[in-house]
Formats: C-alpha cells, sequence, structure tokens
C-alpha cells in the first residue's frame, strides 16, 4: 500500500485521525493554539509539559493516550526538535521519527501539526515522513491477514499556509526519488543488476520524456573502456554505462553532469574480500542509485535546467577471465593504467565514465561512490569525503549537502598524492597503499576528469547504515539523492 502525504487547514483539536504529532523545540510550552486540544486531552498535555516530562530534546518521543472514547486522536505524540539552528532539517528528522513511531504502533494514518512554521517547512517534513515510512517488505513473506497490524498509510499535514499543498508535492517528488535510491540499494545483488538497473533507467526516461542511452560490453569495447572493461571481464553479466538526458534548461546551456558508481556486488575480484560482512558490498551500486533516484525527483519538480545521469555498472567477481594484480590497461581516456589491487574497481569503472562525460559538453560534474574503506575511518557515517577541482562546485555541492541534511566534508588533493599513484610500468596505478586512501583514490579519479569543473563525493560512510539511526532504518540512506537534487535545484533559481 503506498504511503501518501497530504496538506489540509485543520486545527490540531479537530482532526480525525488516530496519531496526531506535536513537534517541540527545548523548553516547550503550551502554545494558545493548542489549548483546545490540551481540553479534549483533559488537560494530559499541558499537565505533561508543565511537570516537564517532556522537555523538547532532539530525537526525544513521548506518548500521550488521546481524546474520550470513539474520539480522535486516539493517541498523540510528541517529538522533540532540540535547539535546532537548521529548522527544516530538524522538522525533516522529526518527521522521519513520527513515521518511523507510527508505523510500530500500528495507526494507519497520523496528522502531523505544523505549528504555523510555513511551507519551506512542509515540504521537509513531507520528505521526513515518507522517508520513516519506508520501507522494503517485498521479499518477506507478510504476515497472516489475523496477525497483521495496521500498514501506516498515509498523513496529513495541517497547515495554514496556501503554499502548503504544492510544497507537499514538492517533498512526494523528493521523497519518491530517495525511496527510489533506496529500494534499488537494498535489493540483493542477485535482482538488482547491471539490467536491472538499465531497466530501472529505461523506465525513468520513458516516463519523464528523457533521452536515454545504453551501453553494454560491445559498444564498450568499440569505444575502448579498458578501464571499465577490465572490472567487468570477470564477471558474465553485461556490463552498463548508462545516461540520462534531462534536457529542460535554456538551449544551448551546458549540462550538469551526475555520475555514480554502480557496482551490484563488490567481492574484490582476485583481490578478494574477507567473507564477514562481505553482503553489504550490494551497496557498491549506492551512487547509481543516488543517481537514478535523483533525476526523477529533478523530473517530478519539473527544474528548468539541463542534467545528465550517468551510471557505471557491473560486478566485480573472481574468476578465470578476471582481471588480475600487475595487468595494465587502456583507459578511454587513452592513459594506460596498472592494476595493482583488483578490488580498487570502482576508481577503474568511473574513469572511464568521467571520460565519456566530455561528449556531453557538460559544464560540470559531481561523481557519488562507494569508493574506499578509508573514508568511513577519516568521517566515519556522519559526513561524505567531498574533493573538488573547483572551489566554487565544491562549495556549492557543500551547500547542498547542507540543505539537503546529507553533511560532506571536504579533503584534499594535494600533489603529493599523485606520487602516490606512479606505476612502474604505466602511467598511474589504481592503488596507493593505505595511507590517505580516500585522497589517493580521488588523486586518481582526477587524472581522468579533464575538460570540466569536477566534485567527487565518497559515500563509502554515508550511503548506508549498519545499525539503526533512530531517523533512518538500518539500511541505505538515500544519500545523495537530496545533495543532488538541491544542487540542481540550486542551479535552476
Ligand atoms: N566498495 C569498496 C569500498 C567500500 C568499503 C565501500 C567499505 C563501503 C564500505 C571499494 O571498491 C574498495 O574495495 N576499496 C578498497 C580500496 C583499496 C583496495 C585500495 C578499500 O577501501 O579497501
Ligand atoms: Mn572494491
Ligand atoms: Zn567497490
Amino acid at each position: 500500500m503506498p504511503f501518501l502525504v497530504t496538506a489540509r487547514r485543520s486545527a490540531a483539536d479537530s482532526v480525525d485521525v488516530p496519531l496526531l504529532v506535536l513537534a517541540f523545540r527545548k523548553h516547550p510550552t503550551l502554545a494558545p493554539e493548542l489549548v483546545a486540544l490540551d481540553a479534549k486531552l483533559g488537560g494530559a498535555l499541558g499537565q505533561t509539559l508543565g511537570r516537564r516530562e517532556f522537555r523538547g530534546g532532539r530525537d526525544e518521543v513521548l506518548h500521550l493516550s488521546g481524546a474520550a472514547a470513539g474520539a480522535n486522536p486516539q493517541r498523540v505524540l510528541l517529538v522533540g526538535l532540540g535547539e535546532p539552528s537548521d529548522v527544516p532539517g530538524a522538522l525533516r528528522r522529526a518527521a522521519s521519527i513520527a513515521a518511523r513511531q507510527a508505523r510500530k504502533l500500528g495507526a494507519n494514518a497520523l496528522a502531523w501539526h505544523d505549528g504555523g512554521r510555513g511551507a519551506d517547512t512542509v515540504e521537509a517534513v513531507t520528505v521526513g515522513l515518507l522517508m520513516g515510512a519506508w520501507e522494503y517488505a517485498d521479499l518477506k513473506t507478510p504476515p497472516p491477514a489475523d496477525e497483521r497490524r495496521p500498514e501506516l498509510e498515509s498523513a496529513v499535514i495541517l497547515s495554514d499556509d496556501a503554499a502548503a499543498a504544492s510544497a507537499v508535492e514538492r517533498g512526494t517528488a523528493i521523497g519518491d526519488g530517495m525511496a527510489l535510491a533506496r529500494r534499488l540499494a537494498m535489493m540483493p545483488g542477485n535482482l538488482c543488476t547491471p539490467s536491472y538497473l538499465a531497466d530501472t533507467a529505461r523506465e525513468i526516461a520513458a516516463r519523464h520524456g528523457m533521452q536515454v542511452t545504453i551501453l553494454g560490453r560491445a559498444e564498450m569495447e568499440k569505444e575502448k573502456m579498458g578501464s571499465f572493461l577490465c572490472v567487468a571481464q570477470g564477471t558474465p553479466q553485461d556490463p552498463k554505462l548508462i545516461a540520462l538526458e534531462y534536457m529542460h534548461g535554456p538551449a544551448g546551456t551546458k549540462p550538469i553532469a551526475l555520475v555514480g558508481k554502480g557496482l551490484c556486488f563488490d567481492s574484490g575480484g582476485i583481490s578478494i574480500k574477507p567473507a564477514q560482512g562481505m553482503e553489504a558490498m550490494k551497496f557498491d551500486m549506492c551512487g547509481a542509485a543516488g543517481v537514478l533516484g535523483a533525476m526523477e525527483s529533478i523530473a517530478r519538480l519539473a527544474l528548468p535546467v539541463n542534467v545528465v545521469g550517468i551510471v557505471g555498472s557491473t560486478t566485480n567477481m573472481p574468476s578465470g577471465t578476471a582481471v588480475n594484480p600487475g595487468d595494465v590497461v587502456r583507459s578511454h581516456l587513452g592513459k594506460t593504467i596498472e592494476v595493482i589491487n583488483t578490488d580498487a574497481e570502482g576508481r577503474l569503472v568511473l574513469a572511464d565514465v568521467l571520460s565519456y562525460a566530455r561528449r556531453f559538453s557538460p559544464s560540470a560534474v559531481v561523481d557519488a561512490a562507494t569508493l574506499t574503506g578509508a573514508c568511513v575511518i577519516a568521517l566515519g557515517h556522519t559526513a561524505s569525503g567531498v574533493f573538488g577541482t573547483d572551489d566554487r562546485l565544491v562549495s556549492d555541492v557543500l551547500a547542498a549537502g547542507t540543505r539537503a541534511g546529507e553533511p560532506g566534508w571536504r579533503l584534499p588533493l594535494y600533489d603529493e598524492y599523485k606520487e602516490l599513484i606512479k606505476s612502474d610500468v604505466a602511467d598511474v596505478k589504481n592503488t596507493g597503499g593505505r595511507p590517505a586512501g580516500a585522497c589517493t583514490a580521488a588523486m586518481f579519479l582526477k587524472e581522468f576528469a579533464e575538460d570540466f569543473a569536477w566534485v567527487h563525493l565518497d559515500i563509502a560512510g554515508t550511503a548506508y547504515s549498519e545499525s539503526d539511526l533512530t531517523y533512518i532504518p538500518k539500511g541505505p540512506t538515500g544519500v545523495p539523492v537530496g545533495t543532488f537534487v538541491e544542487l540542481v535545484r540550486g542551479r535552476a533559481r
């Protein structure tokens, strides 16, 4: 059952849904607009706030039993915002928590009391609600009907703002792109294959009238993509290079290109990974999922921009035909690469995709890749690593990430790192050893990012989470969809 968010003018005390959500900053008080609701609840809200049982701290939740029997709301959920500097961000987070709680409670509908915060926050609340209600249940047998909890089917945002309905629409466009990215990421590698990503791209293109180009192994051979193809030579699956063109900007303006790493499974290849945790390498296509999700959102938002989304997808497998350490390949750009470690495959794929991007004459290219474990060591799961050759583009991407609640942190591209990837036999080698592993990976990519302003996002730590994050369940986060959408939206203004 799809989850639907709408907006409506209504007072908190006259809602007709079982669960009413109220979001409070730290040190909450009973606002005049909640007095009638408090009366309906027999004074429970005012007493709870008065006794400081609920203090409005970030992520704090408290349930109150609701109105008299038979009347709504049957329950009230208080959610804390803390003392936010970023109010839309705090509301997005609180809304996500609220939707998750509603699902746990088995409420089929909730109402979010907006409290006159305005239409901009309605968009953020919508995204939060959609993200909190999201789940991936496609592969689980549902419990028998009599044991099933009601599903959360709808949320209504109570807002007096005339612009609330269009804000909900925008939030839904963004949330649906994020949900698409999460679903693709969560799908196991035997289902979400390079061909499946290509089919998904075709479907997005058909729905939104985008041009789509898909190269398989044969086409990539013609293009002389020796770097991408060496990763794909160990798998019988057809690798896919996917390009989606959304051209709704002024004619003749150069597009912005969004590029994603799409390793549907990364075993490491001949430099095979340890078994422990290897299943998480189905998430090695989160950059690609982010590109497809962002293209969906951008089209739904009808942004007046030119954007090209490009995905490089394959799997990295050991086999008798796989690339071996020590092998040298020639990239699409012409530079030769010595493959030291076959597990540093993402950069090999992206090298050729970045080079391919030149044919769209992009003004800027932003790639996203679950590229290095070293980035997870450097920044944890809190921020993506941000690298770039163009300070203006770097700061635009950082600002976009901040607006989207997807923080990034800039890391350097010092010339010294170039020394670490010098090869004895080829122009460059694909690993630089353990020191500054995220930086040498980015430095490798820089070798192939010619002719355009470029930013690289290392999302290895941020694209999925191996533990529950209160407001995001264990699994894919949707990063970098929000960053991509905000970046492109920033250009549309
Ligand atoms: N996909 C991995 C990076 C990764 C690690 C993503 C952990 C998410 C979580 C990438 O292809 C990889 O294997 N990188 C190697 C590079 C090394 C061989 C230079 C790594 O980080 O260990
Ligand atoms: Mn790898
Ligand atoms: Zn990988």
